[in-house]
C-alpha cells in the first residue's frame, strides 16, 4: 500500500505534506492570522451541533449531485481557489484540475495561480471558477476578466475579504515570500527537502502567469502574500466596483468572503449568483466568525435567491451534510486538497476527493437520505 493509499483523512495528508515541503512552504499553507482562532474555529464550529438521522428510508441509491451557479456538480464539495500551487507540487493547478474533472466537481484558479488561464481553459473540462483579486492596476483586472471569458471559464469569483494583508505571523517567522527566497534561516529546510528543491530549480520556472505584463511583485520581486495584498490591491474597492466586475464579466458571478446578512442581501441586489461564506480560512481577520456558524442566518435571509457556499473548515463528509442541513447549497475548501496536492500531486488530490466522496455517501445513507434536498434543519440539533 502506498503512502497516499494510507491517507484516510485530512490529518493524514497534512502529516505527509509536512514531510514533503520545506517548512516556509508548509507553514504558508498550514498557517493563518494571529492566534489562528478563526482557522481552528472553522472546523470546531461543526462540533457545536449534531446530526439527527432518520432510518428505514431505502437508501440503496444515493444521488449527491448539486447545481451551483448553473453547473451540475457530481458531489457537493469543490476545490476552492488557492494561490501558488506549483510551490506545493510541481504539477500545481494542472493536478487539481484533472482530479476535479475525474470527480465531476468544480475547481478554481487564482489570480495568483501558477498555471495560466489559457492553458487551464484548453486542457480541463471540469467546471472552472476564476478567482479575481481587485488590483490597483485596473488594466490588469479587466485583462483577467477578458482572458477568462476567452478561455471559457464558467464562473468568476471576486474575493472581497483581502483588502489588506492578514497578520500571518508564521509567514513573518519563516520569511515565506513569493517567489521563495533562499535565506540563511531557510537554507537548512530547503536542503532537507532535496526533491522539492530540485523540482523547484529544474522544472518549469516559477511564475504567476495571470499577472504577466502588469505586475512584477510575486515573480521578479519577492514579496510576502500579506504585503502583496496591502500594496497591490485596491483598498477603495466597494459595491459599485463589484457590480462593475459582474457587468463586464456578464456570466455567473460569485462574491467570496461574505459573512454578514446585510452583505449577502447586497450580493443579491448586485446580481451575484452565489456567495462563498468565508473568512479566508482564518488567514485575514482573526476573530472573525466561522462560515458554518453564519450559514443559517444567511440562508434565512437570502436562501433560494442566491447559491450559498460554505467555504472553509471542511474536514469530513459529515461537515458537508451539516452545512447543507443548515441551508448551504454546497461546500468548498482549500486545505483538504492542498495537503493532498503536496503529498502526492494528482494522485493525492484524487484520493482526498475520493475519501470525502465516500464519507458523504456513507453519511447520507446513515442519515436516511438519498438526495441532499432531503436534508434540513430538522436534522440538526445545536448543543
Ligand atoms: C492566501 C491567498 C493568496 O494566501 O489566498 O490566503
Amino acid at each position: 500500500m502506498s503512502r497516499i493509499d494510507r491517507c484516510r483523512n485530512v490529518e493524514d495528508f497534512r502529516a505527509l505534506a509536512k514531510s514533503h515541503l520545506p517548512s516556509p512552504v508548509f507553514h504558508y499553507i498550514d498557517g493563518a492570522a494571529e492566534d489562528e482562532t478563526s482557522y481552528r474555529r472553522n472546523t470546531e464550529a461543526f462540533q457545536s451541533c449534531d446530526l439527527v438521522p432518520n432510518v428505514l428510508a431505502g437508501v440503496k441509491d444515493v444521488d449527491m449531485s448539486v447545481t451551483v451557479m448553473g453547473q451540475k456538480l457530481a458531489m457537493p464539495l469543490f476545490c476552492a481557489p488557492a494561490a501558488l500551487q506549483r510551490l506545493f507540487h510541481h504539477d500545481g493547478e494542472r493536478a487539481v484540475g484533472r482530479a476535479a474533472q475525474k470527480f465531476g466537481t468544480m475547481f478554481a484558479v487564482s489570480a495568483l495561480g501558477t498555471v495560466g488561464i489559457e492553458e487551464i481553459g484548453r486542457t480541463i473540462s471540469a467546471p472552472k471558477m476564476f478567482q479575481l483579486y481587485f488590483h490597483k492596476d485596473q488594466g490588469l483586472n479587466w485583462s483577467m476578466v477578458e482572458r477568462c471569458r476567452e478561455a471559457k471559464f464558467e464562473v468568476l469569483t471576486l474575493t472581497v475579504d483581502s483588502i489588506t494583508g492578514g497578520n500571518r505571523e508564521r509567514d513573518l517567522r519563516t520569511g515565506f515570500t513569493s517567489p521563495p527566497q533562499l535565506t540563511l534561516a531557510s537554507l537548512a529546510s530547503f536542503a532537507l527537502h532535496p526533491s522539492w528543491t530540485l523540482n523547484y530549480l529544474l522544472r518549469e520556472k516559477f511564475s504567476l502567469p495571470q499577472l504577466e505584463g502588469h505586475v512584477s511583485e510575486g515573480t521578479d520581486i519577492a514579496i510576502s502574500i500579506g504585503d502583496y495584498f496591502t500594496r497591490m490591491l485596491d483598498q477603495s474597492m466597494d459595491w459599485s466596483d463589484a457590480e462593475e466586475v459582474r457587468k463586464r464579466w456578464g456570466g455567473p458571478f460569485c462574491l467570496k468572503g461574505i459573512m454578514s446578512v446585510a452583505d449577502a442581501r447586497r450580493a443579491v441586489d448586485i446580481g451575484a449568483g452565489a456567495i462563498m461564506v468565508s473568512n479566508h480560512a482564518g488567514r485575514q481577520l482573526d476573530g472573525s466568525r466561522a462560515p458554518f456558524d453564519q450559514i443559517s442566518e444567511i440562508a434565512d435571509a437570502v436562501g433560494g435567491r442566491i447559491d450559498i457556499i460554505c467555504d472553509g473548515g471542511i474536514r469530513r463528509g459529515s461537515h458537508v451534510l451539516k452545512a447543507i442541513s443548515a441551508g448551504a447549497t454546497a461546500c468548498s475548501g482549500g486545505h483538504f486538497y492542498l495537503y493532498a496536492l503536496a503529498a502526492g500531486g494528482q494522485t493525492g488530490v484524487e484520493k482526498a476527493l475520493g475519501n470525502l466522496r465516500g464519507e458523504i455517501e456513507r453519511d447520507m445513507k446513515l442519515m436516511g437520505v438519498s438526495r441532499l434536498d432531503q436534508l434540513s434543519r430538522d436534522n440538526l440539533r445545536y448543543r
